[in-house]
């Protein structure tokens, strides 16, 4: 049984980035999510996946859908500053109560660039910005989001990987 995978599920790459860089840290394989079946997760002692954040979804994470969580760590990548932010709905939407208990979760900032999404993704965050310009007490999250709409913006950055890195080590007590 090897030590660890990483997976991961990325629409414009950002998350992707995420999970070479950790990937490459622990000296570990690197998957896209749509690439990997169930079975294969089985031959590794422990997972860590990382999925972009998209509305109330956790891009690919559906690959893990079954799993226990234990010797999980999932690692989320948005817009929004990890420090201001409330990622409880989003993990009680994709998570089983059982991964909620077992699971190590991260979460790590992306980017975004306007000009580069599809067409349905740009409707999304229209319709996303409308409803956050609509609120009489708009929550940070909301105000940062209207201040970058329409921008490209990359706040990744690989020391943001390192607490989740030291965690892997300690689990799997690796020295790399
Ligand atoms: C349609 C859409 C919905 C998004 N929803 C969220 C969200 O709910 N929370 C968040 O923090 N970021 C959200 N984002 C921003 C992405 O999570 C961010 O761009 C991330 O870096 C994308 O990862 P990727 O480059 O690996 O695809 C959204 C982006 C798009 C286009």
């Amino acid at each position: 049984m090897e030590k660890a995978a990483v997976i991961y599920g990325s629409h414009y790459g950002t998350t992707k980035q995420y999970a070479e860089w950790i990937a490459e840290s622990l000296e570990v394989p690197v998957f896209e999510a749509s690439k990997v079946s169930k079975k294969q997760l089985q031959e590794f002692e422990m997972i860590i996946f990382g999925g972009g954040l998209y509305a109330s979804g956790i891009k690919g994470f559906k690959l893990l859908k079954e799993h226990s969580g234990k010797n999980l760590v999932l690692f989320t990548v948005g817009l929004a500053d990890p420090q201001t932010t409330d990622y409880r709905p989003i993990l009680t939407q994709n998570l089983s109560q059982q991964q909620l208990q077992n699971a190590k979760i991260f979460h790590l900032r992306g980017g975004i660039d306007y000009g580069q999404l599809s067409k349905i993704h740009r409707g999304m965050m229209a319709f996303k910005k409308k409803d956050a310009e609509k609120k009489r007490e708009p929550s940070e999250e909301d105000r940062q989001f209207l201040a970058t709409y329409n921008q490209q913006i990359d706040f990744t950055h690989r020391q943001a990987i390192e607490p989740l890195v030291d965690h892997v080590k300690k689990e799997l007590k690796i020295h790399v």
